[in-house]
């Protein structure tokens, strides 16, 4: 086999194993041999169902790839090397030729990908397109709700004068003070319409300013703690919408830890990383977290969601809101949570010269 046909292989970040069409092992690139705890030159030529447990699935998937003649990906595999633990993969399979010589060799390109891997990527691109979405539908939604609100509570106030008997003032009341909350409610999630005005600021300014807002809100029960990174570079942004994004993630910490727990605050620089789909050397990454009961299993997907809430009252819009003014700092907010610890994490892109 040629050396210089698999060299490119090698620094493929993916695992890739080769495997000839009576599917013994030729090749695997270090990133497979660290994922199977294999070493290349010792299981090359061994058959793909001596080296792993159960092939059943991945056989078929290379039955369909080269039967096809195409590209194929299995979704769903466990695979590990016989008596070890199963890994949790993808696997896509393509039919390659392989210069053997004067003449070609058929082979087989199997690529592995850790599901969790994939799936969190795929999350991570879902929850952006799925913000976007959010925020238009929640203005437009807002704006189709309040005209006829209007109409409404104009109509029941009329009626309300013309009404003879007393005790149907209780109905008409009822239906101006609920269109009046609705009329609130609307109100609300039409704020961001303040153009954000942006400044070089510190985000420990930020922190500050929300540590003391929350510890006025409780000052019994819930402490503080802070692990600032004190060499963290400035971030463009406006102050006060990021005030508000943290102050509604570290509210709800306060108030899943019921008036007793810890808060902890803390900021990081993180290098080279993709967010919202652009690539940055820098950004900074700020940690909320609480050692609360963790969010509620039934809401785990959709707390970034309008209107969802966990909450006896709760309006539901104070994630969505965070989420809109992190991204409009062409940031990212995500949350990690089980029972004992909950972390938001908020990633705020540092805009270099020449990098936007
Ligand atoms: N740190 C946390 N710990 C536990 N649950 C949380 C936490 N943060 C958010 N939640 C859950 O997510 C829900 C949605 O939060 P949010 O969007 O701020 O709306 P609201 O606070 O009005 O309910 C909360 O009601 C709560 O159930
Ligand atoms: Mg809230």
């Amino acid at each position: 086999m040629t050396s210089a046909a698999l060299s490119g292989l090698d620094l493929l970040p993916t695992a890739v194993v080769l495997v000839d069409v009576r599917l013994a092992v030729r090749y695997m690139n270090p990133a497979a041999e660290n994922l199977f705890e294999m070493s290349s030159k010792n299981v090359a030529g061994q058959a793909l169902d001596r080296l792993f447990a159960d092939t059943a699935v991945l056989q078929a998937a290379i039955g369909y790839a080269r039967d096809n003649n195409c590209s194929y990906t299995e979704h769903d595999l466990e695979l590990g090397a016989s008596g070890r633990t199963r890994l949790h993969l993808s696997c896509t399979v393509t039919p390659v030729e392989l210069p053997n010589g004067e003449a070609h060799e058929d082979a087989l390109l199997l690529e592995f990908r850790h599901i969790e891997q994939q799936l969190k990527i795929a999350r991570e691109e879902r929850m952006l397109d799925q913000s976007q979405a959010n925020r238009e539908l929640i203005r437009n939604l807002a704006h189709e709700i309040k005209n006829p609100l209007g109409g409404i509570r104009g109509a029941a106030q009329l009626l309300d004068r013309e009404l003879e008997r007393p005790n149907l003032h209780e109905y008409t009341q009822v239906i101006m003070k609920e269109a009046d909350r609705l009329q609130a409610l609307m109100d609300r999630l039409l704020t961001p319409h303040r153009l954000p005005q942006p400044a070089q600021l510190n985000v420990h300014e930020v922190l500050e300013r929300v540590r003391s807002l929350i510890l006025a809100e409780y000052p019994r029960g819930i402490v503080i703690r802070r692990d600032y990174d004190v060499s963290l570079p400035l971030v463009k942004g406006d102050k006060e919408q990021l005030i508000q994004a943290v102050l509604n993630v570290v509210r709800n910490a306060a108030q899943a830890l019921q008036d007793r727990g810890e808060i902890r605050l803390s900021t990081r620089v993180v290098r080279q990383i993709t967010l919202a789909r652009r690539r940055y050397r820098h950004a900074i990454a700020v940690e909320i977290t609480d050692n609360g009961p963790g969010i509620p299993e039934a809401l785990r997907e959709r707390v970034f969601h309008p209107l969802v809430s966990g909450r006896e009252g709760g309006s539901g819009l104070g994630l969505t809101l965070a989420q809109n003014f992190v991204n409009q700092h062409h940031g990212v907010i995500s949350y990690e949570s089980a029972p004992g610890e909950t972390t938001f994490t908020i990633l705020l892109p540092v805009e270099e010269a020449g990098n936007g």
